[in-house]
C-alpha cells in the first residue's frame, strides 16, 4: 500500500530520499571541521562562583539527554512524511469504508427497514406483491399478484438519479412513494443509502443473459406446448389432471428440449437470409466486409450488416420465413424470467404485470366481474401504446428505434419525432456507463435481442 506509486508517493519518496542524504552529507561536513572549543583554555574569573565542572556538565548524562533528543528528532522527521505518503491511501480507506458502512446500513432499509424484500426478493433477485385491483368506482374487483422487478440489474437500466425518482414517487400504485417529494416516510440520506446498497448488489454480465435465455426457452416452450402438433406437445395439451400433466411433461422434455433449439436455430436461419440479402442489395456493403482486416473494423462493418439486415427483417414480406423473429422478439418482450424485469409489457402492456395475459372475467363473491375485456401486446401502460405503427412515425428507421431501446430515455432528454422527454423513465436496455463512478454496467440485452424486440414493434 505504502510503497504503490502514485505520482505524489513517487515526490514523496523523492523528497524524503535528499532529504536522507543531504542530513548524512552535513553530519559528515559537520564532524570532520569541528575544532576545540573558543575558551576552553581560560580559567574560572575571581568573582564567579565556581558551577559544575565541565566534567559534570559534559559527562555521560549530558550526552545521553542530546542523543535521546536526537533519536528523538530522527523519529519526528521520519515518521511525519512517512505519515503523509500514507495520507492518499488513508484517504481511499476513508471512501471505501464510508461506502461500505452506506451500503451496509441500505441493505438494513432493505431488509428490515422498509422491507423492499417483502416484494423485491432476497439479494434484489425479483419478487411479487399481492394487489387488489379496484374499479373506477373503487369497488373491489380482484386479488392479484403483480410482478415486483429484480434490483441487482436496475443500475444496468436507469440512472442513480432515475432510481432516485422511482424511490421517491412510487409507481402504478404498487411500487410506494418512499421519499420525502413523494409523500414517503424516508430521509433523503435513506434512499441514498439503498442506492449504495444496489450498487453492491448488481450481478455480471453472464448471470444476466443466462437469465435472459432461460426466460427465452421458457417462452419458446410454452408457445411450441400451445401450437406443435407433434405428438408429445398434444400430450402435454390433453392431460386431463396434474398427475397426468406431470407424466405427460416427463415423457415429452428431451423433445421438448430439442425442440426449442430447433426453433432457436430457424430463427438464427431468417437472420441469416436477410444478412445476405442485405448484403446482395448493396455491393458497397460487400466491399466494406471484405475490406475490413482488424477486429476493430470486422464488429463496425458487422453492426452495418446487422443494421441493413435488422431494416429488412423489420418490415413484411422482404425475407422468407421471417415471422419466427418476430415471434422471438414477442417472446423477449414479454420475458417471464426474473418476474418480468427484462421484459417490456411489464410497462407496455396492460395487465401483464398481473398475469392478464387474455380477456378474462373473475368471478368474485357469485359475480362475474369483468377484469380485462381485451388484451393487446404493447398497447400502453405506463409505457406508451406502442401499436398502429406508433414506433414507425416516432422513428424513421428501426435503428433509430433500436439505438433508443439501448440508450432509453434520460431525464429531460427528447427522443424520436415527438418524445416528451420526461422523467427518464424508460429504461436503456444496452450497456450503462457510470460516468461519475468509472463503472460500465452490462447490458440487460444484447444488440441482436434488441433488434428483434424493435422488428416486432414494428409491426405492432
Ligand atoms: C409493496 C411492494 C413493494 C415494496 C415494499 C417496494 N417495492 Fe419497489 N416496486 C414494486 C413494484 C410492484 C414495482 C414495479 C412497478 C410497476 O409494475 O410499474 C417496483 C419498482 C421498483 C423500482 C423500479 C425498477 C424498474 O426497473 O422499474 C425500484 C428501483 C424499486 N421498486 C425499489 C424499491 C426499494 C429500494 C424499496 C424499498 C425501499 C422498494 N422498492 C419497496 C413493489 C414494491
Ligand atoms: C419501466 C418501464 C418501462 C419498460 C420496462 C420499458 N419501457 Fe419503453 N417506455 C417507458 C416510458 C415511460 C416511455 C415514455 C418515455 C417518455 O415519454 O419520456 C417509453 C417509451 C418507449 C418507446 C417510445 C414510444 C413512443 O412512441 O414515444 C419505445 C419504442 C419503447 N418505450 C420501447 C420499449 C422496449 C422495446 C422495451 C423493452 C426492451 C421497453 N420499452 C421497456 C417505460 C418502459
Amino acid at each position: 500500500m505504502l510503497i504503490a506509486a502514485t505520482t505524489q508517493r513517487t515526490i514523496g519518496f523523492v523528497i524524503l530520499a535528499i532529504v536522507f542524504a543531504g542530513g548524512l552529507l552535513y553530519l559528515y561536513f559537520n564532524i570532520r571541521g569541528a575544532k576545540a572549543e573558543v575558551g576552553s583554555e581560560i580559567e574560572l574569573a575571581a568573582n564567579r562562583a565556581p558551577h559544575l565542572s565541565d566534567e559534570e556538565l559534559e559527562g555521560r548524562h549530558l550526552d545521553r539527554s542530546l542523543a535521546a533528543g536526537l533519536v528523538l528528532l530522527t523519529v519526528v522527521s521520519v515518521s511525519l512524511p512517512i505519515y503523509w505518503l500514507g495520507e492518499p491511501g488513508r484517504h481511499d480507506g476513508l471512501i471505501a469504508d464510508t461506502d461500505r458502512v452506506f451500503a451496509d446500513r441500505g441493505g438494513e432499509l432493505y431488509t428490515t427497514g422498509a422491507s423492499c424484500v417483502s416484494c423485491h426478493g432476497p439479494d434484489g433477485t425479483g419478487g411479487s406483491i399481492s394487489k387488489s385491483l379496484l374499479n373506477s368506482e373503487g369497488e373491489f374487483l380482484a386479488q392479484v399478484t403483480w410482478k415486483a422487478p429484480a434490483l441487482n440489474t436496475v443500475l444496468s437500466r436507469l440512472s442513480e438519479d432515475e432510481v432516485l425518482h422511482v424511490l421517491n414517487f412510487g409507481r402504478n400504485g404498487v411500487m410506494p412513494a418512499w421519499g420525502a417529494p413523494g409523500g414517503g416516510p424516508l430521509s433523503e440520506q435513506e434512499l441514498e443509502t439503498a442506492i449504495f446498497y444496489m450498487r453492491r448488489i448488481q450481478i455480471g454480465e453472464a448471470a444476466i443473459r443466462a437469465e435472459v435465455s432461460q426466460g427465452v426457452r421458457d417462452g419458446v416452450a410454452k408457445k411450441l406446448i400451445a401450437e406443435s402438433s407433434a405428438d408429445w406437445a398434444i400430450a402435454i395439451r390433453e392431460a386431463e389432471d396434474g398427475e397426468a400433466l406431470n407424466a405427460a411433461n416427463a415423457a415429452g422434455a428431451d423433445q421438448l428440449e430439442a425442440a426449442i433449439d430447433q426453433w432457436l436455430g430457424s430463427k438464427d436461419s431468417a437472420i441469416a437470409r436477410a444478412e445476405q440479402i442485405a448484403l446482395s442489395n448493396d455491393p458497397a456493403l460487400v466491399a466494406r466486409v471484405d475490406a475490413a482486416a482488424s477486429e476493430a473494423d470486422k464488429a463496425a462493418v458487422q453492426a452495418e450488416v446487422d443494421s441493413a439486415a435488422l431494416e429488412l427483417l423489420a418490415q413484411p414480406g422482404l425475407v422468407p420465413d421471417s415471422q419466427i423473429y418476430l415471434d422471438y422478439g414477442e417472446i423477449l418482450f414479454a420475458n417471464e424470467a426474473a418476474s418480468g424485469t427484462y421484459s417490456c409489457a411489464r410497462c407496455h402492456t396492460f395487465g401483464w404485470s398481473y398475469d392478464a395475459t387474455a380477456p378474462r372475467t373473475i368471478a368474485d363473491n357469485g359475480t362475474e366481474t369483468p377484469l380485462l375485456t381485451d388484451y393487446v401486446q404493447g398497447g400502453g401502460f405506463f409505457g406508451p401504446n406502442l401499436t398502429n405503427g406508433t414506433t414507425l412515425d416516432e422513428f424513421e428507421s428501426a435503428t433509430q428505434h433500436a439505438e433508443f431501446v439501448t440508450n432509453g430515455q434520460s431525464i429531460g432528454q427528447p427522443y424520436g419525432k415527438g418524445g416528451s422527454g420526461g422523467n427518464g423513465q424508460m429504461p436503456g436496455f444496452g450497456p450503462r456507463t457510470d460516468d461519475d463512478l468509472g463503472v460500465t454496467y452490462p447490458g440487460l440485452l444484447t444488440s441482436e435481442q434488441i433488434n428483434a424486440i424493435v422488428a416486432f414493434e414494428r409491426n405492432l
